[in-house]
């Protein structure tokens, strides 16, 4: 669905986008991920066909995106970060406009900014100004607008940003229902977001790809340790140096007592778990467990483990 090769972007001379290669399959959602400035929102407008590239190449559904842009603009549907909405247009008169503009008529466009309205919550503001509306409303707009033309392709450029809780949530369902007849390129910097819906994750850092896998195997291929989190009851001073004997334990932590149940915290060597040894040897010893959990590395440690390192 996409393909994009050594792309990159200099603005006077900065270089925002660092040849980037990476591509897309039909279907999938993929999370555009990385801090302020990384080249997310750069690469979206470039792939959109708003900003021609500096050099490299990238192609949506087999057309190149600067070459044949209008062919590109049909299969994408394009939110961009700051949506340019018309303030001073109700909602459904701007979205028939746009609708308009994407080649739409009569019943049929009717019709579809009806659906478009509804699959984003927007039908009870449809007469109200833009202008008057709240962010999160303005956001859903926007979105509405980028699925008009019912595009293979979404492109968008932190959809969820400026949402309350309840309304990300909304716009992840969205998502997830636009799946497999969509696919979905959007960037964030929330980590959990791309948790919640991705199904691979491209990290992107000063312009570069720092990764491009499964939010799974990031997280899982990580070399930081992972952690088990136990709650026991033990006699003894040498729980926690019984503890560290076992194989793959790095290090063992107790965080608190409360009324003789001790937490302890076990650091445990990357890819290894420790929770069916740990359980053998409180049986041996004669203590008691009654919590015990693995915790698995967060993207969020695996994308500051990557850019420390880069
Ligand atoms: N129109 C422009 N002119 C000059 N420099 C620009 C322009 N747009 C972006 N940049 C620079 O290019 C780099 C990448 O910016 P970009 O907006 O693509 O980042 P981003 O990943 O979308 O960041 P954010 O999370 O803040 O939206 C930044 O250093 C930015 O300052
Ligand atoms: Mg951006």
């Amino acid at each position: 669905m996409i393909d994009v090769q050594d792309l990159t972007k200099q603005y006077a001379g900065r270089t925002a986008v660092d040849r980037l290669t990476f591509q897309v399959e039909p279907g999938q959602i993929v999370g555009f991920l990385g801090p302020n400035g990384a080249g997310k929102s750069t690469t979206m407008r470039i792939l959109s066909g708003y900003m021609p590239p500096t050099s490299g190449r990238a192609t949506v559904n087999g057309h190149d995106v600067f070459h044949e842009s209008i062919a590109v603009r049909k299969s994408i549907g394009y939110m961009p970060e700051m949506a340019p909405l018309y303030t001073d247009m109700k909602v459904k008169e701007y979205l028939r406009f746009r609708a308009e503009l994407k080649g739409l008529s009569g019943r049929e466009m009717r019709q579809r900014v009806g659906e478009v309205m509804d699959l984003c919550t927007i039908t009870d503001v449809r007469r109200r100004l833009i202008g008057h509306l709240s962010k999160g409303f303005r956001q859903r707009v926007a979105l509405a607008d980028a699925l008009l033309h019912k595009p293979p392709l979404l492109i968008l450029d932190e959809p969820t940003n400026g949402l309350d809780p309840v309304q990300i949530r909304q716009v992840r369902d969205l998502l997830r229902s636009l799946k497999p007849a969509h696919t979905i390129l959007l960037s964030t910097h929330i980590l959990q977001e791309v948790e919640a819906v991705c199904d691979r994750v491209l990290m992107i850092h000063h312009g570069r790809i720092l990764a491009n896998d499964t939010p799974d195997r990031l997280t899982r291929g990580l070399r930081a340790a992972s952690v088990v989190q136990v709650e026991l009851r033990a006699g003894g001073d040498d729980v926690l140096a019984k503890i560290e004997a076992l194989p793959n334990v790095r290090k063992a932590t107790q965080d608190g007592e409360e009324s003789g149940w001790r937490t302890i915290t076990v650091r445990v060597e990357a890819n290894q778990d420790v929770r069916e040894p740990l359980m053998d040897l409180a049986l041996k010893q004669g203590w008691k467990i009654r919590e015990l959990h693995r915790q698995l590395p967060s993207l969020e440690d695996v994308f500051i483990e990557l850019s420390a390192a880069d």
